[in-house]
């Protein structure tokens, strides 16, 4: 280990830096066959160094999150805490739990599926908007539209984004995209090369995963706490790994619920321009708030461009309309286009030219606060149901928006044989492994949406979750942990 070391004392540099370098350069190749190390006293006899020498390229290393250190047993190479070859998410489980097709779901009570309720969706408005375009546009609706989207509906877009969330954009920094998967998709082309470094959240959206992955993408995850991602263990990996760009949800992030803090916010945004790197917003569900406290995305804080703003309005308005968008920085434009170009040309112009004027005509605002008084309902049936679960060991952070809850489950409790026996019983939910890309706290959570279920559904089905944690006599009792 490390026999080929060779430090040279006429050089500039200090001794401890060229070692640090070079254990730093032998774990990133991979070429070191041990995990561990060699002792302080051993490197530096064979290197002919003081011990002080070594010591030093070892804090160094630890400190930029290369090494850590067991007392007493000695120095360990770090392993990223979540990379795609110890991947969890399997391709079947994956597409199985993002396409809503449960095996299980079939007359089941579906606390699984994030889809938004069809007897939401505003038919009769869009409908008024799509014989309008018909009507005043003609042929002129089926032709090929522009790459970057209907110019109009890009002026619409430019508009909401400043009523809604103080984002300036023009229209020509917006691109319609075929949903916001499709926009993670085209910035995945654009920017991702083979073995290319990407950081996400851990726990992360796997549609977003599986969307860098197929472009090569190495896929590193940061732990999150209350208030948004982890910033030491990010500058840590920004520092190592000089990413072209991290995936962020700050609003309701998938699937923790977590909405970043104004100072985290701010910080990441430090980081990003401190680094260089581009920060993917991912808004899906900005909208969606129960509370007072109004959320706004973290690109409304972006002064110089880093933020790439990518929207879905599957939940909020109808997913079959297959439309969203994202923001253009000036440097990626040109490269962002021919990754839409050669996607699909453009998307949908007939659909384009109807939501545009269902947003003109002014329907959205009356949607938004029709669908969150609608979900704030069943939200607190949800949460009233799951205060009294608490006593089995359940714990959750209040969402206050959104359409699922995130709930970490009582010690001992794993959530894919809570998957399982909930699904015997006729409950859809989903297990937080497939969520996570390492196995450190994946079998611990689940997630319960609210949005396509009724209310009479979610009391039957949070009784039959009662059913499932609660201990019966037959089991060993240690196995739950009540009044935690
Ligand atoms: C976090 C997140 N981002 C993006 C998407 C993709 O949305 P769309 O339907 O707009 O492609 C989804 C869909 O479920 C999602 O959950």
């Amino acid at each position: 280990m490390l026999s080929h070391l060779r430090l040279d004392k006429d050089k500039d540099s200090p001794l401890y830096i060229q070692l640090y370098e070079s254990i730093r350069d032998a774990i990133e190749e991979e070429t070191l066959e041990s995990e561990k190390l060699p002792s302080i006293r051993a490197l530096a006899k064979q290197l002919g160094v003081n011990n002080v020498t070594v010591v030093n390229a070892y804090k160094q290393l630890e400190q930029d999150n290369y090494v850590y250190t067991v007392k007493g047993s000695g120095t360990f190479i770090k392993q990223p805490s979540f990379s795609q070859e110890n991947s969890l998410v399997e391709e079947g489980d994956m597409e199985l739990m993002l396409s809503g097709i449960f095996p299980l779901l079939k007359n089941s009570i579906d606390f699984a599926s994030v889809s938004p309720t069809p007897e939401l969706f505003p038919i009769e408005e869009f409908k008024k908007s799509l014989v309008e375009v018909l009507d005043r546009d003609g042929g002129q609706a089926f032709l090929y539209p522009e790459i970057t989207g209907f110019g109009p509906l890009r002026e619409s877009i430019s508009q909401f984004l400043l009523e809604h969330y103080s984002i300036a954009a023009t229209k020509d920094q917006i691109l319609i995209t075929s949903g916001g998967q499709q926009g993670l998709d085209i910035i995945s082309k654009t920017l991702i090369q083979q073995g290319d470094v990407i950081l996400v959240e851990n726990p992360t959206y796997p549609g977003a995963f599986a969307a860098f992955q197929s472009r090569g993408a190495r896929i590193l995850g940061i732990p999150m706490d209350d208030e948004g991602i982890d910033l030491v263990e990010l500058k840590a990996y920004v520092k190592r790994y000089r990413p072209k760009f991290i995936y962020l949800m700050p609003n309701y992030h998938s699937p923790t619920t977590i909405c970043y803090s104004e100072s985290r916010k701010k910080e990441v945004l430090r980081l990003a321009r401190e680094y260089g790197f581009y920060i993917i917003e991912d808004d899906f569900l900005t909208d969606l708030g129960f509370s007072d406290e109004k959320k706004l995305p973290l690109k409304t804080l972006d002064r110089f461009d880093q933020v790439i703003f990518i929207k879905s309005f599957s939940k909020i308005f109808m997913p079959g309309v297959r439309i969203g968008f994202m923001t253009l920085p000036k440097a990626l434009m040109r490269d962002i286009i021919k990754a839409k170009h050669t996607t699909d040309i453009s998307s949908s112009g007939y659909l384009q030219r109807a939501f545009d004027l269902y947003l003109r005509k002014g329907f959205w605002r009356d949607h938004i606060n029709k669908i969150t008084s609608f979900y704030r309902g069943r939200y607190r049936l949800m949460i009233a149901g799951l205060e009294n679960l608490k006593p089995l060991g359940i714990s959750y952070l209040q969402p206050h928006g959104g359409l699922s809850v995130w709930v970490s489950l009582p010690r001992g409790v794993d959530g894919i044989k809570l998957y399982e026996e909930c699904g015997k019983r006729g409950l859809a939910i989903v297990p937080g492994k497939v969520f996570f890309t390492d196995d450190k706290d994946a079998e611990k959570y689940i997630r319960l949406s609210f949005s396509a279920v009724s209310e009479e559904d979610i009391q039957k089905g949070l009784e039959i979750l009662k059913d499932v944690l609660s201990p019966s006599m037959d089991e060993p009792s240690e196995r739950y942990m009540p009044f935690l």
